[in-house]
């Protein structure tokens, strides 16, 4: 993982302008953080996403059979999978795939009490490659699950990438997924830039992976949060940016930043609806089902997969 990680930081630390994949944001802490951050009333997305799942979930109960597969991309604290757990006929499996391990484990640990007849399986992975599921499917067949607004940290190229990929992974099956759609500048700036600093943190984190994982010296104090909404695609953008002209050390390469110069350290793409099924569609899914949140502020998708 190190090696990867380095090269990965080098190849976006030394490119202009600066950026680091997403995927680092994810550690024990970077999870816990974040795990904060959907408790916050400023972020819409899980507020709508948990309110849209209660109908979404007794929808998709009615097309599967019992003793389905279910398989969550990016579980994370693995809250939202109860509501699904909990409507779903007989689930015989929960698959969770993450790539933070640690928090992976102790979500499973807490789950797994309330759920006695339903077999566990974490899978500590990264789904920007292909991940292969490690048990068969069971007698229901599968569902996969990718909630929340990751898809949207995704280029749209990656998450079209993305959503092939997971077909290779579940086969024939169903996939319920989270699309963010809000454009509402307002609502956007007060979830990602939000004063509680919660963001900041989860953002500076990486920093602070840098150092403790890479032996870099970054000096955490010179950066600040920062975002900017971009259009064409319609996006947010997260940045660290110096407050002072620097130079830090990342392997046996000497990273120069000028003062204000920003790193990009995650994008959270928004779609329409329209939009993600026309995605969904050119990844060889069929959309079956859409709920929305105040008339498509927050979308979720209902996909199929033929055999
Ligand atoms: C935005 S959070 C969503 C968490 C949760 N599903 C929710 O809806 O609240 C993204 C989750 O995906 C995981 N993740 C991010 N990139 C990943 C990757 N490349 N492979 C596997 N997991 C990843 C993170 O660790 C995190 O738990």
């Amino acid at each position: 993982m190190s090696d990867e990680f380095l090269r990965d930081a080098l190849a976006g630390l030394t490119a202009e302008p600066k950026s680091l994949p997403g995927k680092y944001l994810w550690d024990e802490t970077g999870s816990d953080l974040f795990d904060r951050i959907c408790h916050s009333a400023d972020y819409y997305p899980t507020i709508q996403e948990t309110a849209l799942l209660p109908q979404a979930a007794a929808d998709v109960a009615r097309l599967v059979a019992p003793g389905v597969t279910v398989v969550e991309f990016g579980s994370g604290a693995s809250r939202k999978i109860r509501t699904l757990l909990d409507a779903l006929p007989d689930p015989s499996a929960y698959v969770a795939i993450d790539i933070s391990g640690e928090y992976l484990e102790a979500a499973i640990r807490r789950l797994a009490p309330d759920y006695p007849g339903i077999a566990m399986v974490p899978v500590c992975a990264d789904y920007s490659k292909p991940v292969r599921l490690p048990i068969s499917a069971g007698p229901g067949g599968v569902l996969g699950f990718y909630p929340g607004t990751s898809i949207g940290n995704l280029e749209p190229r990656e998450a079209g990438l993305f959503l092939e990929r997971a077909r290779q992974t579940l086969g024939p099956s169903l996939f319920l997924v989270g699309a963010d759609g809000t454009s509402d500048p307002e609502r956007l700036q007060r979830a990602y830039g939000a004063a509680d600093g919660l963001m900041a943190a989860f953002h500076g984190n990486m920093l602070t992976r840098l150092n403790r994982e890479l032996g870099a010296d970054f000096d955490r104090d010179n950066f600040r949060h920062d975002i900017r909404l971009c259009h064409d695609p319609l996006r947010v953008e997260a940045r660290l940016v110096a407050t002072r002209a620097a130079s830090y050390r990342l392997g046996d390469r000497t990273i120069t930043l000028a003062a204000a110069e920003g790193i990009r350290t995650d994008t959270s793409h928004k779609y329409t609806a329209d939009a993600f099924r026309t995605l969904a569609a050119a990844s060889g899914w069929t959309p079956r089902a859409l709920w929305q949140a105040e008339g498509g502020s927050f979308n979720l998708h209902l996909l199929q997969a033929e055999a």
